[in-house]
């Protein structure tokens, strides 16, 4: 009887350092931009908390203060403001609350994280002021009309000391009924700080210790979080269990394989109306799955803007982050061949000075077969998506990975390392997944050029079997790469997380 009965919906806050369409660093961005909204549609009521970054304050002018507050930081006070803004989401739908935690002189910088000179002296202190103003909107909110939060959504390191100031309850900030998630959306970034700077954090000094948040000497706030929330997940099943390994860990797996109950994993979705061939005002010609002409148009437009040859041989691209976790070097290493097989590629990308300047010169060495561009260009994302036949991605580890989804919807062949988020969303290429019509792309082991250059002369190879390729799109083109059934996925979480003793 009781099954029947519908399910209470959820207050859900979300407290993250980026956010589509306000600031952006990473794939971090695109999950809190659209997640909330598909939870929206479920019925919740969920609440974005972000820090008033200058790209924050210019993109989302008409806030209202709600709450004025002054936290201490070492031996200096601070003073800010939590500013509220409601953002709507859809026809019938309830509106999307922004709540901006504004303190002009940590956040109205030109950068989130870092300026030219690397990353700035006083993260620390920026995000424990961040996740202390968290706890106190949702104390507000309760003391002021009596309305609970069930679950506070914190990802990554830059939040995960809202749980180490909710389970310490120091400064007031010990909130009954408050349940706590946090998706680890990269384990390699753990928020490391000299061990001098810990009492910044207003913690008591006991939790600098090896059962807290100290690590070989350093603060480390990701190990905080992993130890103090009600529930730790992830963004891909594989990634869950290889983060309890020495090898993706990054230290942190002993204190990972703790967690009794375990980490779920739930992959990522992409915004499907962002991310969507038929409407894309980015490409100049549409194309769908039942008509895929407009994508040869696309092809050939890129292959001009990019000034390639427009010829029809096959077309690679790359997106991403220049970092060493996205392996892009391994492309570098394996140009020489790649260039044997008349095959063209488009890199986009930006991060690693050396490697942006080794790309540039691998341009200007074969300007027939590779284009590269540095930067971030969104326009030019989407027209690679649509232009290009083949997605390579060799990334070293990838928790979820999202740019192999946008493949997946314009029907370009993802080729990717079988780790992470990429063995969980392509379906690899194989005499009994072809049989099926489930293939999706292809898969390599090792991290090395020799076996990602195995994989694209296979993939090459198929290319020019014209029915089996296209077979492959089509399979990508149907996949399901929405929110819908992750975001299902992460209410289940909550009601388990909220269903569990304290
Ligand atoms: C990080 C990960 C990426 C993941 C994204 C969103 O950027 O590196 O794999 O897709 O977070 O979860």
């Amino acid at each position: 009887m009781s099954r029947d009965l519908p399910k209470k919906p959820l207050h859900i806050v979300m407290a993250a350092s980026e956010a589509v369409p306000y600031a952006k660093t990473g794939g971090l961005a695109d999950v809190v931009g659209v997640l909330p909204q598909e939870l929206i549609r479920l019925g919740h009521e969920v609440t974005v908390m972000l820090p008033g970054y200058r790209s924050v304050l210019e993109s989302l002018p008409t806030r209202e203060i709600t709450l004025h507050f002054t936290t201490p930081v070492g031996s200096v006070s601070r003073e800010g403001t939590l500013e509220e803004v409601c953002v709507p989401v859809g026809d019938g739908l309830s509106p999307l609350k922004i709540v901006v935690v504004r303190c002009d002189p940590y956040f109205d910088r030109p950068g989130l994280y870092q300026d030219e000179h690397g990353d700035y002296h006083d993260n620390l202190e920026r995000f424990a002021l961040f996740s202390q103003a968290v706890l106190r909107w949702i104390r507000y909110l309760s003391e002021r009309d009596g309305r609970s939060v069930d679950v506070l959504h914190l990802h990554d390191w830059q939040t995960a000391l809202c749980s180490v100031y909710l389970k310490a309850g120091v400064r007031g900030l010990a909130i009954p009924g408050v349940k706590t998630l946090l998706t680890l959306h990269n384990v390699g970034y753990q928020g490391l700080f000299p061990g001098e700077q810990f009492p910044v954090t207003g913690l008591p000094d006991a939790l600098f210790s090896p059962r807290a948040l100290e690590f070989y000497g350093l603060v480390n706030c990701l190990k905080g979080g992993i130890v103090f929330s009600d529930a730790v997940s992830t963004v891909s099943q594989t990634y869950a269990k290889e983060i309890l390994t020495k090898e993706f860990g990054y230290g942190l797996e002993g204190v990972l394989a703790d967690r009794r109950e375990g980490i779920p994993g739930i992959v990522n979705g992409i915004d499907v109306n962002v991310w969507n061939p038929e409407t894309d005002r980015f490409v100049p010609a549409s194309y769908s799955v039942c008509d895929l002409s407009g994508k040869k148009i696309c092809k050939r437009l890129l292959q001009r803007e990019l000034g390639l040859p427009v010829r029809s041989v096959p077309l690679l691209a790359a997106i991403g982050r220049l970092t060493y976790q996205k392996g892009f070097d391994l492309l570098l290493e394996a140009l020489p061949e790649m260039v044997l097989l008349d095959v063209q590629l488009v890199l986009l990308g930006t991060g690693d000075r050396d490697l942006e300047e080794r790309l540039l010169e691998a341009q200007s060495a074969y300007p027939d077969c590779v284009a590269v561009r540095v930067g971030f260009d969104e326009g030019l994302a989407h027209r690679i998506q649509a232009g290009a036949d083949m997605l390579i991605m060799p990334s070293r580890y990838e928790p979820c990975g999202l740019t192999q989804l946008q493949s997946l919807r314009y029907g370009t062949v993802p080729i990717v390392r079988r780790t992470g988020g990429l063995a969980d969303t392509i379906v690899p290429f194989k005499p009994s997944t072809v049989r099926a019509n489930l293939a999706t792309g292809f898969q390599f082991d090792t991290p090395t050029s020799e076996a990602m250059l195995s994989a694209i002369l296979l993939a090459v190879s198929v290319y020019r079997e014209q029915e089996t390729w296209c077979s492959l799109i089509k399979a990508g083109m149907k996949a399901d790469v929405s929110w819908v059934r992750s975001a299902a996925q992460y209410e289940q979480l909550y009601r388990t997380v909220l269903s569990s003793p304290t």
